[in-house]
């Protein structure tokens, strides 16, 4: 089984239809999404009908949750552009048919905060965290830290995959449990940044030592310093499962122009597009 694994869309439109035509020309049975398909960007309600269309499902995300809910813990720029996504999504909003906006609305209702793949307690899927699945970022710097990332893994209660977004940095966190299965601040490696990577990244257990967190990037919105749209392929079907990272360049001068033409949404939210960051 090849599993697409795609993740913090954030309404960025071109992003997604180019990751979308990459994905059709590559073997895969699925594609699913982490969450944040809304948000930031300038095509919310395009975002969210393509989802729908061609993944499996997608989780909860917190900007999605922001436009069913309330935004949490957001910045003045991310409050601003959330209650503009919000308002897409009414049925007088913009011209919107009510039958759209009623499909759309009961689409982000459907997402779940957190799922397993194919029921199968060693795959966790979540949008940020294992521990707090809306709202914990785990970043490649806190294995220095340890107590946020060894949290994380004893959340995921033993499993031995957790498929995260809401960082925006693709990669692999890896740990080793000791011999009564406990994650400590020696049971972490290093961080693996997709970038750095050669080829396909082995998630091998080792006869059950090893855990994995693994973040497939962000399609509308890297941070990694790559503009490039991001992507994971989870490939289960030899003896040891693998990801495999991709990057695909789209237009993001388009994206940007729409966001500096959109007057609820910050000009530093089209910027970033054009440096990743
Ligand atoms: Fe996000």
């Amino acid at each position: 089984m090849r599993t697409v694994i795609i993740s913090d869309v954030h309404a960025n439109l071109e992003a997604l239809e180019t990751v979308l035509e990459d994905v059709a020309g590559r073997a895969h049975d699925r594609i699913i999404c982490l969450g944040d398909v809304i948000g930031y960007g300038p095509d919310p309600c395009a975002c969210i009908d393509l989802v729908e269309q061609h993944c499996e499902f997608s989780l909860l995300g917190n900007h999605d949750y922001a436009c069913l809910y309330e935004p949490t813990n957001f910045n003045p720029i991310a409050v601003q552009g959330s209650y503009w996504t919000r308002a897409q999504f009414e049925p007088e909003g913009d011209g919107l048919r009510n039958d759209d906006a009623a499909r759309r609305q009961a689409y982000l209702h459907l997402m779940r905060t957190f799922s397993y793949l194919d029921d199968d307690r060693d795959y966790l899927l979540v949008h940020a965290s294992p521990k707090k699945p809306l709202s914990e970022y785990l970043f490649q710097d806190d294995v220095q830290k340890a107590s946020k990332i060894t949290g994380a893994f004893s959340a995921m209660r033993g499993g031995a995959y957790a498929f995260v977004g809401h960082t925006h940095v693709p990669g692999v966190f890896s740990a080793e449990r000791d011999q009564e299965g406990r994650i400590s601040i020696d049971s972490l490696y290093e961080f693996d940044y997709a970038n750095e990577l050669e080829g396909p990244f082995e998630l091998d257990t080792c006869d059950g030592r090893m855990s994995f967190i693994v973040n497939p990037g962000s399609v509308g919105q890297p941070r990694d310093g790559d503009p490039r749209a991001s992507y994971a392929i989870l490939d289960t079907s030899g003896p040891v499962p693998t990801v495999e990272f991709t990057r695909i360049a789209y237009s993001a001068e388009t994206t940007r122009a729409k966001i500096h033409a959109n007057r609820h949404l910050g000009d530093r939210l089209g910027d970033r597009l054009i440096v990743g960051e």
